[in-house]
C-alpha cells in the first residue's frame, strides 16, 4: 500500500475506470443517492476535490473528500462534504490524511478563509471523532434545510 495525495483539477482529467471508483465511494457515502456524472463534474468545477489513491499496486482512488467555497457579505469560508474512506482501507489514517490535504489547502487558498465548516450526523461515530480530533469544535447554531425536490 502506498497512499498518495491529489487534486481533481477536471472532470475531464478523470479516467472512466476512476470515475467508477468514485461512485463507489459515493454508495458508500450515501447508498440511497443515484451517482450523476453531471454533478460531480460541477462539484470539481466550483470546489476542490481530494482524491486519496493507493499507487501499489492498483492506482485505484479509495478515498476522497471535498472542499467548496462560501463567499457571504460579510465573510468567507471553506466547506468540507463527500469525505469517504473504502471500507478496507479505514482505520490506516488516510481519513485523515485527506483532511489535512484539504485544511492545507484552504490555508493557501489565494483569499483570505476566516474558517472550514463541516456537518456530520451524530450517528457517524468515526466521521466526528476524526472532526474533533482534528479540532473542529460543535457549533450552537440551528441548522434549517427547506427542500426543494
Ligand atoms: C470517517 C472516515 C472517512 C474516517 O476515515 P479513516 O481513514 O478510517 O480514518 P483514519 O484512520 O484517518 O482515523 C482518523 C481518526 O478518525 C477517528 N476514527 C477512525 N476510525 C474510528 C473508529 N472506528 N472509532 C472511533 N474513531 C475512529 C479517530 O479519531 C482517528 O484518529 P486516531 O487514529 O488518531 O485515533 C471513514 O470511517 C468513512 O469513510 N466512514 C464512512 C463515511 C463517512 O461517515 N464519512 C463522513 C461523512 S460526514
Amino acid at each position: 500500500m502506498k497512499i498518495t495525495y491529489a487534486s481533481v483539477i477536471a472532470f475531464s482529467n478523470l479516467k472512466p475506470a476512476q470515475i467508477s471508483q468514485i461512485s463507489d465511494l459515493l454508495r458508500e457515502l450515501s447508498p440511497q443517492r443515484p451517482f450523476v456524472p453531471e454533478q460531480l463534474s460541477t462539484a470539481i468545477m466550483f470546489g476542490s476535490l481530494c482524491i486519496a489513491v493507493d499507487e501499489d499496486p492498483s492506482n485505484k482512488i479509495i478515498g476522497m473528500g471535498l472542499l467548496l467555497f462560501r463567499h457571504t457579505a460579510t465573510h468567507s469560508s471553506g466547506l468540507i462534504e463527500d469525505v469517504v474512506v473504502s471500507p478496507a482501507y479505514r482505520g490506516k489514517g488516510i481519513g485523515k490524511g485527506i483532511m489535512n490535504y484539504l485544511i492545507a489547502k484552504a490555508r493557501g487558498f489565494p483569499r483570505h478563509l476566516d474558517a472550514l465548516e463541516l456537518s456530520s450526523r451524530p450517528s457517524r461515530i468515526e466521521a466526528n471523532a476524526l472532526y474533533r480530533a482534528l479540532g473542529f469544535e460543535l457549533r450552537d447554531t440551528n441548522c434549517y434545510r427547506l427542500k426543494l425536490h
